[in-house]
């Protein structure tokens, strides 16, 4: 069932210190890495996302142990490296790439086979990238034709270490081969392209796993030498920067705010939201930055602000290849014209969210224009006398995109689900009712 929801341009400000929800990518891997320790592992800050969710369901059908207690943290018992079973089930994964990737490479070099579902949007996305490195581990797979979901990983055990160029710049798929090399004797290579997201390899070394990282080419070079026992550590996770990025935006947009976003993660993989709003004259500070488990965190603070189009260089695109949504609505209401480039990605996401933001923009009366693996969105924002209507296609970042839009249209923005909101950010209805702002059904 959908439930379509509706905002409207508001005359409320935000103002006051907030939190978001944890990041999607550090607690799917905490609850990974704390399943295969040796001992119990306490996660604080974890994501209690639909898509943290379903790993964590997975794990547990796989035989972890993992349970919430009730100050919020969750404990999980860990099976160590080589202890996870055959699943009785099959895997529904819901929405999440994120667990589906990671977890079809986590299986693949254990000996027994599992089943991978998942929603309508996840049936559509691409797994052949995952595929390719675990069959040549040994792994075989029986999937539906194109290689999408449901898949069946039919888990070897005796696995081969890889040495492996990935073709497109993935951290899903980096970390898929680096978990395979939990359980493969030797030593795992992976080339990435791009450098790309890396709090799996920042969370192997905080649990003291053998993973090296060099500079090759443009991206890096990792090497796992697999086999190895490891002791649970405790995890604390921070607030995610890809949901923090779409209250900057709605402060940067509506007259009036200043708020301050506390204890959010900025790796310098993930930053390049905050770098290119700086470039269209946002003013973002971040304070207080420290080191969390290995990962950088800050508090953020964002004022109103007059944006300015800018060109947004591809060599960008892996820091913030979540956030070109949300970018896009500070770019509909910045002066001039704002080009991104390097989205050919973007196509294969919840969503094929090139055309989902530039039909969206299309529908609030924003001219863009889409090319091959570029967005051009020229600013400025008209009052419309109806509500501008948009297909979310089971994407929770168009759908937060297009309420925040809404903030600043005559006529308001209505998205026509508004369910997978939960997948990633549970508690973006509430930040904004808090600030006084409501969204209407
Ligand atoms: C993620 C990697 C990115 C990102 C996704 C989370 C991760 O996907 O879009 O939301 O946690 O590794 P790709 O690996 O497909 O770029």
């Amino acid at each position: 069932m959908s439930t379509p929801l509706t905002s409207y341009k508001t005359e409320i400000s935000l103002n006051g210190e907030i939190t978001v929800a944890g990041d999607k990518s550090i607690s799917h891997r905490s609850l990974i890495f704390s399943a295969l320790a040796n001992g119990v592992s306490n996660i604080s800050g974890l994501l209690e996302g639909e898509d943290v969710l379903k790993t964590a369901a997975a794990l547990t059908k796989m035989g972890a142990t993992i349970t919430r207690l009730e100050n919020g943290t969750w404990k999980v018992n860990g099976v160590g490296y080589a202890g996870l079973q055959e699943p009785t089930d099959v895997l529904d994964m819901g929405n999440s790439g994120t667990s589906t990737r990671l977890l079809m490479g986590l299986v693949a070099p254990l000996g027994f086979k599992a089943t991978f579902t998942g929603d309508a949007s996840l049936s559509k996305r691409p797994m052949k990238r995952v595929f390719d490195p675990i069959k040549q581990i040994g792994a075989e797979i029986i999937a539906r034709e194109d290689n999408l979901l449901p898949a069946t990983i039919v888990g070897t055990d005796e696995p081969l270490p890889i040495s492996y160029e990935m073709k497109v710049a993935s951290a899903q798929v980096k970390s898929a081969i680096m978990l395979a090399a939990l359980n493969i004797n030797g030593t795992t290579t992976i080339i990435e392209p791009e450098k790309c997201r890396d709090h799996t390899e920042i969370m192997m070394q905080y649990l003291g796993l053998d993973v090296k990282v060099e500079p090759y080419k443009n991206g890096n070079k990792i090497t796992v030498n697999g086999c190895k026992d490891f002791a649970a550590r405790d995890f604390i996770v921070p607030g995610d920067i890809s949901s923090a990025a779409f209250i900057i935006v709605a402060a940067l947009i509506t007259p009036g705010s200043k708020i301050k976003i506390d204890n959010v993660g900025i790796n310098p993989l993930r930053d390049g939201i905050i770098t290119t709003l700086k470039e269209m004259g946002g003013k973002i500070e971040l304070i207080n930055q420290r080191l969390i488990g290995g990962e950088k965190v800050a508090d953020i603070i964002v004022g109103y602000s007059n944006l300015k189009g800018i060109e947004v260089p591809a060599s960008r695109a892996p820091s913030m290849i979540d956030e070109y949504p949300i970018l896009s609505i500070a770019a509909a209401h910045a002066s001039g014209t704002t080009k991104m480039n390097g989205l050919a990605e973007l196509k294969v996401k919840e969503s094929n969210r090139l055309a989902a933001i530039a039909d969206g923009l299309k529908a609030c009366g924003v001219h863009a224009k889409v090319g091959e693996d570029s967005l051009e969105v020229t600013g400025g924002i008209k009052d419309q006398n109806q509500v501008a209507k948009i297909t979310t296609h089971l994407d929770h970042r168009i759908a937060m995109s297009f309420l925040i839009m809404g903030l600043g249209v005559k006529g308001g923005v209505e998205v026509d689900d508004s369910e997978m909101i939960k997948t990633s950010f549970p508690n973006f209805m509430q930040i904004f009712s808090d600030f006084g702002i409501e969204f209407k059904k």
